[in-house]
């Protein structure tokens, strides 16, 4: 299969174009590297020894993305591009909505326009809202707290309503829980810009000793040891998860589909801090702080409708999930920089 991959230098989506060439798919990768580096690309054939085409693209550019389509003839597109950061989105609204909104609507028109049907969505455990049930269903309800959430609820909505309008349609909208870890040989991983906001890689710059120490926000709440919970995927898990996604796509009955991504199982702040230190032999000094606005005590995926009907789970553990971030950073401790 030839799979377009949107947002393919970031950090979910090279680790995907590593499983993608290792199945025997071909691959065309377009970003705009705005939270990426164009060094992803060399690794990501040294890690498969295959070709990657990389389209420098601005997807919100329709006219661009359309003559991408229509060159690249691919038989499927995964839609990773997009803004990310939470806090980001609630001082800047406008460049969320327009980014994240108006790359989905381009790659739609263009795709419709190419006679491509089969579409993987980057959707977020976010769109569960505030007090979905733990561990959460797909059916459960869905809604945001920030603008960055919302514009994965209104991505979801504009994929439902274009499925419903035209049968040939096949997408599958994938909500990911926690991504973390790195591919084992250490030459990809997350490398944020600025200030890290979430843990992961937080802790692993106080590891690197880039920060002096981790801010655990709130350990007040309603779990075992105060601190959150979540459900933390190692990356290549999640990167397997689109790959059978992707080829669940051809043979599904139904013009689109949600799956949760995630382990069903729970970690918490310290947990966490403490599973890295094991794995980096390094210390993690933390401060607790106050909680930070909108975090929900625990989030858990219900996995058992992905298991069943993509014939997937996540397969790796909380320890090699840290262990394989520490090599990412020790071997990169400034990143792609
Ligand atoms: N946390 C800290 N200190 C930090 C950062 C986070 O204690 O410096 C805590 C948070 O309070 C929370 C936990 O670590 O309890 C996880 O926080 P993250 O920011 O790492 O992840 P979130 O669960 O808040 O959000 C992540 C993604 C979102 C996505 C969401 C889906 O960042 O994009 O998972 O549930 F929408």
């Amino acid at each position: 299969m030839r799979v377009l991959v949107a947002g393919g230098a970031g950090y979910i989506g090279s680790h995907t174009v590593v499983r993608l060439l290792q199945h025997g798919d071909d691959v065309v990768i377009a970003d705009n590297f705005s939270n990426s580096s164009p060094l992803v690309v060399d690794r990501l054939r040294r890690i498969t020894g295959r070709p990657v085409k990389v389209e420098e693209i601005d997807l919100t550019d329709t006219a661009d993305t359309k003559a991408l389509m229509r060159n690249a003839k691919p038989d499927a597109v995964i839609h990773f591009a997009g803004l990310k950061a939470v806090g980001e989105s609630v001082t800047n609204p406008g460049s969320y909505y327009s980014v994240n909104l108006r790359s989905t609507l381009s790659l739609l028109a263009a795709m419709q326009e190419a006679g491509v049907y089969c579409l993987v969505f980057s959707s977020s455990a976010t769109v569960y809202g505030m007090n979905p049930p733990v561990p959460t269903p797909e059916d459960s309800p869905t809604s945001a707290t920030n603008p960055y959430g919302w514009t994965k609820v209104m991505g979801e909505q504009i994929l439902t309503d274009i499925a419903a309008s035209h049968p040939q349609w096949r997408i599958g909208l994938l909500r990911y829980f926690n991504p973390g870890g790195a591919h084992p040989c250490g030459a990809i991983g997350e490398d944020p810009l600025g200030v890290p906001n979430n843990v992961l890689p937080y802790i692993s710059q106080v590891a690197i000793g880039r920060r002096d120490y981790l801010s655990v926000f709130g350990d007040d709440y309603d779990t075992p040891d105060g601190t959150g919970v979540r459900d933390f995927i190692h990356v290549d898990d999640l990167a397997e998860g689109h790959v059978a996604a992707l080829h669940r796509l051809t043979t599904m009955p139904r013009s689109l589909d949600v799956w949760n991504l995630g382990t069903g199982r729970g970690t918490s702040v310290l947990e966490l801090r403490a599973a890295f230190e094991a794995a980096s032999g390094r210390p993690i000094p933390y401060r607790v702080t106050a909680r930070r606005p909108g975090d929900v005590a625990r989030s858990l995926a219900l996995v058992t409708k992905a298991e069943r009907e993509l014939g997937w789970r996540a397969q790796r553990g909380l320890l090699e999930m840290c262990q394989d971030a520490w090599r990412w950073q020790s071997q990169n401790p400034d990143g792609y920089r």
